[in-house]
């Protein structure tokens, strides 16, 4: 399963002949934000700055340290990899894994290869000390396969952390919806939660993750949640998802190109505390 990784183009989209199919095998009904899409890779650097410091707290938490053997699974961008490359260091080991490994790069500390986490058996079985998963599973439709192929690649006693959104628990884009500007935004976040949901996203998946990785078989399971309110990564991140599946809100008849340049007009003039959903964070052990 191992490809070298497809360098962006000069506007740092990933080669590929095709802007709406992704070349790591996603189909038109598969992962809706494909990494195809210049936006995949604006959407990876806003996720790393909302999320980053959150996830680096869990793996030093864990007991990432040199030495450790990680797998990053979906990795999407860079930032995690290079994280946990940093931390393991020379003689520890990173794999970086997506189903579309293009935004990533050999060579920087990390092995990179193309992957499915809910087709494709388990690489270097009962090895890794920490496996990982930040807003993939989420996506995924037979994500009970993939939970059980990431606990297969742990050795025992080996961490299993899964960080996935819980946009049910909190559903809207401006939770204060003072005026028209934030309705709209709540109106078109309902929308991608619609074009996500078609594709077989789990919009409640986050709050389940202690009883998924428990029924897995693992221990010492807890979790926490956290979510950003407001700020510039916040729009960017908005404003990228929005121009990704603007094609599919349209042909959904889920809305139009003057709704969808309203918000992004009022993403762009600063209008909007914008807010996700709930990150939730979860692990647990595989028994020693
Ligand atoms: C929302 S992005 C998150 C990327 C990164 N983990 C982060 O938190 O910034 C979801 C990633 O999961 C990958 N993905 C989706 N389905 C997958 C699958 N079945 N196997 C492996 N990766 C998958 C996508 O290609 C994409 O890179």
């Amino acid at each position: 399963m191992t490809s070298s990784p497809r360098q962006p183009q000069a506007d740092g989209r990933p080669d590929s002949t095709d802007s709406t199919t992704a070349p790591g095998g996603e189909s038109a009904r598969g992962y809706l934000l494909d990494n195809a899409r210049v936006e995949a890779g604006e959407r990876f650097v806003q996720l790393a700055e909302l999320f980053d410091g959150v996830t680096r707290g869990h793996f030093d938490r864990l007991g990432v340290k040199e030495g450790s053997r990680c797998w990053e699974v979906g990795a999407g961008g860079t930032s995690v990899p290079e994280a946990l490359a940093a931390a393991v260091g020379p003689t520890g080991h990173v794999l970086a894994t997506d189903i579309n490994p293009s935004w990533l790069t050999a060579g920087n500390g990390y092995e990179v290869r193309q992957h499915d986490v809910a087709a494709d058996p388990a690489p270097e079985p009962g090895t890794f000390d920490l496996v990982h998963a930040r807003l993939v599973l989420v996506h995924v439709p037979d994500r009970a396969r993939a939970l059980a192929t990431m606990v297969a690649a742990l050795r025992p006693g080996g961490w299993l952390l899964i960080e996935d959104a819980d946009t049910a628990l909190q559903p809207l884009a401006c939770l204060d919806e003072s005026g028209p500007a934030q309705r709209r935004a709540n109106r078109l976040r309902d929308a991608v939660r619609e074009l996500l949901a078609r594709r077989g996203a789990d919009l409640r998946y986050g709050r389940t993750l202690p009883r998924a990785l428990r029924e897995a078989g693992l221990v010492d399971v807890a979790a926490a949640g956290t979510f950003p309110v407001g700020g510039p990564a916040c729009n960017h991140l908005e404003a990228a998802t929005i121009r990704h599946v603007r094609d599919e809100l349209l042909a959904a008849g889920l809305s139009d190109d003057t709704e969808i340049d309203a918000h992004l007009a009022s993403i762009h003039a600063g209008e909007l505390d914008l807010t996700l959903a709930p990150l939730i964070s979860a692990w647990g052990r595989r028994p020693a």
